[in-house]
């Protein structure tokens, strides 16, 4: 490269990156003189050189127009998701469809590695990076630019000359197994809150505003896509454009495999498969596509995803190790779930300590005796589970992991249905995990919210100065809560600002706040919606109850035993009359249905949904005649899924009910 020519490169460079901290950041660190002297500088230097030579400047672009502000971008073209399989017998129909539908004796597939990060879409113009989001619901993402500005694997300004004028690259962004270690470890993210995963991480880290540059390095990027806007007519290949992707100063994955027949494809999966703990990444399954575009193109989509790729998931890794301990954990409901601990494991780099056993029928399938080597797999590749254990060496009856017959926390006599799967303590009033619990409930964001009020007040306030409901809250004065630990007196104060101004409450808010066992946001709105006062709310007979979407007997019974406590209403009295808190009420036409697939259907969610909050989504789906149910049962008849989803996920898929993505929702939605 000629002297004048490295002048040019390096001052686009700069001129880029004030681009961005002047139109995107809105922090420029340099006057408008500078700025001008820099592009004058540049134009004056482009224009001694060969035009050919400098197509991909900034100089060509005007100014905003390079980073537009906004939490959404669109795409150019779609972004697919890929079909997933799990085993041979699957792989083998894909590979024999896809000779079938190319109408050839042999197809030459790319292998790659399936990277457990975050997809991304990077959108170059003259090849000058524009804009980079994620992949949002396939036609829009979430705008990511700021972020991926600092991933040393994607450039800003191509290298080169020979590049479309406009194009899209596709690919994922990640972070290494050692860094999510290391940054989980030092608590260095968010208020000492954990990513479960290192695809988490990444995520959390490239969203984040204001994230710092030692932390934006980071950051890894690989290719695994492109829409080249008919460039790729001049080479039929997409390894081969890959190639000259990486030739523009891209990260392309050095473990691709060109494979003519499917036991070369078989071979790659099994020695990936091995090769995976080794890799300084997480990665879980590969990912074999057609290797020709234009095939590709004959061979089309189906919805969502393209029919001439899929994703071969690795069977779920199992980890071995030794149960230290099982304790039985209340719930603010009562309910009494064991929980088993062990030696730490890794599993495709995240450590887990403990499981869920969830009832004592799972307890009595496992039949645990502590010391005993259990195997740990992490169920939907998210959720730690324990699923089997070696014979036990010693069958010691001392022990043997036995469901308590008495509350762990308050020794009342846990009651128990006929089948004996699950235990309850009902010593509700008395037993301080479910006061705490419950409490934690009443003011938190659906129900009294009380800003500053955090669950570690709330549990020190119950132990220190014996609150026990409520009512004693309401009742707060500076000095006890000056008294706790961790709160200064601008916090006490905040809290007492806070409970003092709290004068209404929506009734479907209040209902929920009571934490009526079965009766979550959605039974509490159609409740709230029924019945339209408090009035109506605390004496509603039983065959009206019965006709609210979502009531069922068994919470009508929990309704109709909490209303007859006089403890309760107590309490209901007292913030009524004592603390005067109005209950409001706004009728809306939530009743009316549309018919839609989720009509008069049981409906679960589980994990985090993108783009809907919690409240919005069960609104809507409640809109369209569906009962969103909190907790698992025999009735359910489909599940939406969100991120880290949780055991009501593994319940979807061990009970085969229909799985709904947040992807396909979203399509749903915008037909009907
Ligand atoms: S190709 C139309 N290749 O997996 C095909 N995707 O489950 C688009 N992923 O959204 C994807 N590694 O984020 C492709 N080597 C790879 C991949 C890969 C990871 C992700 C990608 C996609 C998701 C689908």
């Amino acid at each position: 490269m000629s002297k004048i020519i490295k002048k040019i490169k390096n001052l686009q460079n700069k001129i880029i990156y004030h681009n961005y901290l002047y139109f995107y950041l809105d922090k420029p660190i340099i006057s408008d003189s500078k700025y001008d002297y820099l592009f004058n500088k540049l134009k004056y230097l482009e224009k001694k050189v060969n035009k050919k030579k400098i197509i991909n400047s900034p100089t060509h672009l005007i100014g905003s127009s390079i980073f537009k502000k906004s939490k959404f971008r669109k795409h150019l073209t779609p972004m697919l998701s890929l079909e997933n399989i799990f085993d041979k017998k699957n792989f083998i129909n894909f590979y024999k469809k896809m000779l079938l539908l190319s109408n050839t004796k042999s197809i030459k597939f790319c292998c790659e590695l399936k990277f457990d990060g975050v997809a991304v879409n990077l959108i170059y113009i003259n090849g000058i990076l524009k804009q980079a989001s994620t992949r949002g619901d396939g036609k829009k993402g979430e705008d990511v630019t700021k972020n991926i500005f600092f991933i040393k694997s994607i450039p800003l300004i191509l290298n080169g000359l020979n590049f479309p004028q406009i194009m899209e690259i596709r690919g994922e962004i990640f972070i290494s197994k050692k860094d999510f270690i290391s940054l989980n470890k030092k608590n260095f993210i968010l208020n000492n809150s954990k990513f479960s995963s290192a695809r988490n991480l990444a995520s959390g880290l490239l969203r984040r505003k204001n994230l710092d540059s030692s932390l934006k390095k980071k950051l890894l990027f690989v290719c695994h896509g492109f829409e080249l806007f008919n460039y790729f007519k001049k080479i039929d290949s997409y390894y081969l454009n890959l190639l000259e992707i990486k030739n523009w100063g891209f990260n392309i994955s050095d473990q691709i495999l060109l494979c003519k027949s499917k036991n070369e494809i078989l071979s790659f999966f099994q020695k990936t498969n091995k090769l995976r703990s080794t890799l300084k990444f997480d990665i879980d399954g590969v990912v074999i596509k057609i290797d020709s575009l234009r095939l590709r193109h004959r061979i089309g989509l189906i919805s969502r995803a393209p029919r001439w790729a899929i994703a071969y998931k690795f069977p779920n890794e199992v980890k071995k190790t030794k149960l230290i301990q099982v304790k039985f954990k209340v719930g603010r409901t009562g309910v009494i779930t064991p929980v088993g601990y062990f030696e730490p494991v890794y599993i495709h780099g995240v450590k887990i300590t403990k499981a869920s056993i969830y009832n004592n029928k799972e307890l009595k399938k496992l039949n645990l005796y502590l010391g005993d080597t259990i195997f740990i797999c992490r169920a939907g590749d998210v959720i730690p589970k324990i699923i089997s254990k070696e014979n036990s060496f010693i069958e010691n009856l001392k022990n043997k992991v036995i469901f308590p017959n008495k509350c762990p926390s308050c020794s009342f006599i846990l009651k128990t249905c006929t089948q004996q799967n699950n235990f309850y303590c009902t010593n509700s009033f008395f037993c301080i995990p479910q006061i705490q619990k419950r409490i934690i409930h009443f003011f938190s964001k659906d129900s009294f919210k009380i800003k500053g009020l955090s669950p570690h007040i709330i549990n020190q306030l119950i132990k220190k100065n014996n609150f026990r409901n409520p009512i004693d809250f309401f009742k707060l004065d500076f000095q006890t809560l000056f008294k706790l630990t961790n709160v200064g007196k601008k916090t006490a104060n905040n809290i007492l600002n806070a409970l003092n101004k709290f004068n209404s409450i929506n009734l479907d808010k209040f209902i929920y706040s009571l934490g009526i066992k079965g009766i979550g946001r959605s039974v509490a709105y159609n409740l709230a919606n029924y019945c339209g006062s408090l009035t109506n709310f605390l004496k509603i007979p039983q065959e009206d109850a019965l006709k609210i979407p979502g009531v069922g007997k068994l919470i009508y019974n929990n309704l109709s035993n909490f209303l007859s406590n006089n403890n309760n209403l107590n309490i209901i009295d007292q913030l009524i009359n004592k603390f005067y808190i109005r209950v409001l009420f706004k009728k809306d036409k939530r009743l009316f249905f549309k018919k839609s697939i989720f009509y008069k259907k049981n409906i679960l969610i589980t994990g985090q949904l993108k783009n809907f909050s919690r409240t919005e989504i069960i609104y809507k789906l409640e809109n369209l005649g569906g009962i969103v149910k909190n907790y698992i049962s025999k009735k359910i008849d489909l599940v939406i899924l969100g991120k880290n989803p949780g055991k009501k996920f593994i319940y979807a898929v061990n009970f085969k009910k229909k799985i709904i993505s947040e992807d396909e929702l979203i399509k749903i939605f915008s037909k009907i």
